[in-house]
């Protein structure tokens, strides 16, 4: 697919408030700091449309973005920084819970994991609500520059293992590094495929 436009809308905390639902939407989450914000610019080649920072929690906001005139991406907030209250993540629970199960036109959520990192509880657990709630969703191992592709071959391998032990059906998995742009075709020709539909 061919990014001719991509521009940010609106942040917001209330489904409601977000824009109408009448394109498909594919929203982007997992835990603070894993590249949320960084993926969304390496897909739209655009530096700073959404905002990244090395401080875990920059993005609180459901964040929608327009892409082509024909579909929504959204950057939400990070989940598992330890830093946060309990009541701030009591915030995010419900927010994000309402965002997944009133927001029509959710099409597919992109849990991103960081491809370094052994399977976390907090990954699983989040991936299980999921499905759980009957959400569609694919995962994407992040910053694979950071390592040999071995390491990164480990990492899915063992995340294939603990989701094999809950579900008959494993999700489809991307790998991606918005430093060197990998996985942007793939991503992108994914998107495409699901928006001809
Ligand atoms: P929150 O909004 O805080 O939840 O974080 P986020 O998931 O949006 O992460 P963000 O995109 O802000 O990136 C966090 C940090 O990781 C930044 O310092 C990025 O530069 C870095 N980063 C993100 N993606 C990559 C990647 O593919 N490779 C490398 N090397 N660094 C990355
Ligand atoms: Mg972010």
């Amino acid at each position: 697919m061919i990014i001719k436009d991509a521009k940010f809308l609106m942040s917001n905390t209330k489904v409601e408030a977000c824009p109408a639902p009448n394109k498909p939407e594919y929203a982007f989450i997992g835990r603070s700091n894993v590249g949320k914000s960084s993926l969304i610019n390496m897909l739209t080649e655009q530096k700073s449309l959404a905002k990244t920072s090395g401080q875990p929690g920059k993005t609180q906001l459901i964040n929608h973005f327009l892409i082509n005139n024909e579909w929504y991406l959204v950057d939400l907030p990070g989940y598992g920084y330890a830093k946060v209250s309990k009541s701030s993540r009591e915030e995010w629970r419900r927010m994000i819970n309402f965002y997944l199960q009133k927001r029509e036109n959710l099409t597919c959520v992109f849990v991103l994991i960081d491809s370094r990192h052994e399977p976390l509880q907090v990954d699983l657990d989040f991936i299980d609500h999921l499905g759980t709630m009957g959400v569609p969703f694919v995962i994407v191992f992040t910053k694979v520059d950071k390592q040999s592709a071995l390491k990164t071959d480990s990492t899915i391998a063992a995340y294939k293992r603990k989701l094999a032990e809950t579900w008959d059906e494993l999700p489809q998995m991307f790998r991606t590094s918005s430093e060197k742009s990998t996985g942007r075709d793939e991503v992108l020709g994914f998107i495409e495929q699901v928006n001809a539909q």
